[in-house]
C-alpha cells in the first residue's frame, strides 16, 4: 500500500497526506510504520483527533508511557500529556513547558527503557513563535568526522532529567525525583527497526561521558552538540492547529522556541515506549 507523501527536507521528514490518521486499516498502518522508520518524523495536517483516537493510534506502535509529571496528564486519558501554557480552572498550570524556550532533548532519554516515539497533536497554537525543530541524529552520526566517531566508540553517557529540570527551574516532587534517577545509555545506538546508528545524546539532558576526564568529556559533548544541529540535519516546523507530528525518538532530538504567553498554546502528546524485546541495545 502506498501513502501520498511529500519530503520535508532532502534528508529526513515527510508529510503524509491523509484525511484521517485515526482510520488506518492494517495495510495502511504497516505502510505508515515503514514511513516513520524511513523518514524519522511524519507530519499530518488538518486532523481532528480526539484523545481516545490519539491514544488508540499511538498504542498500535507500542506500549504507551504514563509521564512522571502526573499533574499534567489528561484527566480522561492518562497516556496523554498536556504541553501548554494554559491554566486549569483552579489556576494551576494545565501542561508542561509553559511558553518558555526549550533546548534540544530526546524525550525520556533519562529512563532505563526510553521512548521509541512521540506523537504531538496541536490543538491551539499562538499566531507566532513556538516553532519546533527536529534534528536527524542518524544523519549527524554518519557525517561525523572519523576522529570524533572513534572517540565515542563504545562509550556511554549519563542522562539526567534533574539536569533538564534544573535548567528550567521546574519544581520536581520527591516521588518524581525517585522515578527519574540518572541513567547511562550508549552514546551511539542502533535503531531497533532500521538498524541505523544514531547519536544518542542531547544538550538538555546529557551531562557527561563515562570514563573520561571532565574537561575532555565536556569538550567532546560540545563538539557533538554543535555538529549535530547543523542546518542540513534540522527540520523546523511552524505549527497550525490540527497538525500532528509523529517522531522517531530513537533517531531525532527536538527543541522549541518560546512564544508570547498571552496567547494560548495546547499540544497533546503520547509517548511510545521501546518494546521489551527491542530494548537490548541499551
Ligand atoms: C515535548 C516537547 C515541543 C513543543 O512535548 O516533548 O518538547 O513544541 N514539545 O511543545
Ligand atoms: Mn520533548
Amino acid at each position: 500500500m502506498t501513502l501520498d507523501i511529500r519530503q520535508l527536507t532532502p534528508g529526513f521528514g515527510a508529510e503524509v497526506r491523509i484525511d484521517d490518521i485515526a482510520r488506518f486499516d492494517e495495510a495502511a498502518f504497516s505502510a505508515l510504520r515503514d514511513l516513520w522508520v524511513t523518514h524519522g518524523i511524519l507530519l499530518f495536517r488538518d486532523q481532528e483527533l480526539s484523545e481516545g483516537a490519539q491514544t488508540a493510534l499511538s498504542r498500535r506502535f507500542g506500549e504507551l508511557e504514563i509521564h512522571v509529571r502526573t499533574e499534567y496528564l489528561s484527566p480522561d486519558f492518562p497516556e496523554i500529556l498536556f504541553v501548554s501554557n494554559m491554566q486549569k480552572a483552579n489556576g494551576e498550570p494545565l501542561g508542561i513547558l509553559a511558553d518558555r524556550d526549550v533546548g534540544w532533548h530526546y524525550d525520556q532519554i533519562y529512563l532505563p527503557k526510553p521512548a521509541l516515539g512521540s506523537l504531538i497533536y496541536a490543538v491551539k497554537v499562538p499566531p507566532e513563535g513556538g516553532r519546533t525543530y527536529f534534528a536527524d541524529m542518524a544523519a549527524a552520526y554518519e557525517a561525523l568526522p572519523d576522529d570524533l566517531k572513534q572517540r565515542i566508540e563504545g562509550r556511554r553517557a549519563v542522562q539526567s532529567y534533574e539536569h533538564f529540570n534544573r535548567s528550567y527551574s521546574v519544581p520536581t516532587s520527591k516521588t518524581q525525583k525517585a522515578r527519574t534517577q540518572d541513567v547511562t545509555h550508549p552514546m551511539v545506538r542502533t535503531h531497533p527497526y532500521s538498524k541505523r546508528k544514531s547519536l544518542y545524546i542531547c544538550p538538555g539532558m546529557t551531562t557527561e561521558i563515562i570514563g573520561l576526564p571532565e574537561t575532555e568529556s565536556r569538550d567532546i559533548l560540545d563538539r557533538l552538540f554543535e555538529f549535530s544541529v547543523r542546518p542540513e540535519f534540522v527540520y523546523a516546523h511552524d505549527w497550525q492547529a490540527g497538525d500532528g507530528i509523529l517522531w522517531d525518538n530513537a533517531r531525532t532530538m527536538h527543541r522549541r522556541d518560546p512564544f508570547d504567553g498571552r496567547h494560548p498554546r495546547l499540544m497533546k502528546r503520547t509517548t511510545i515506549l521501546m518494546p521489551d524485546a527491542l530494548a537490548a541495545p541499551f
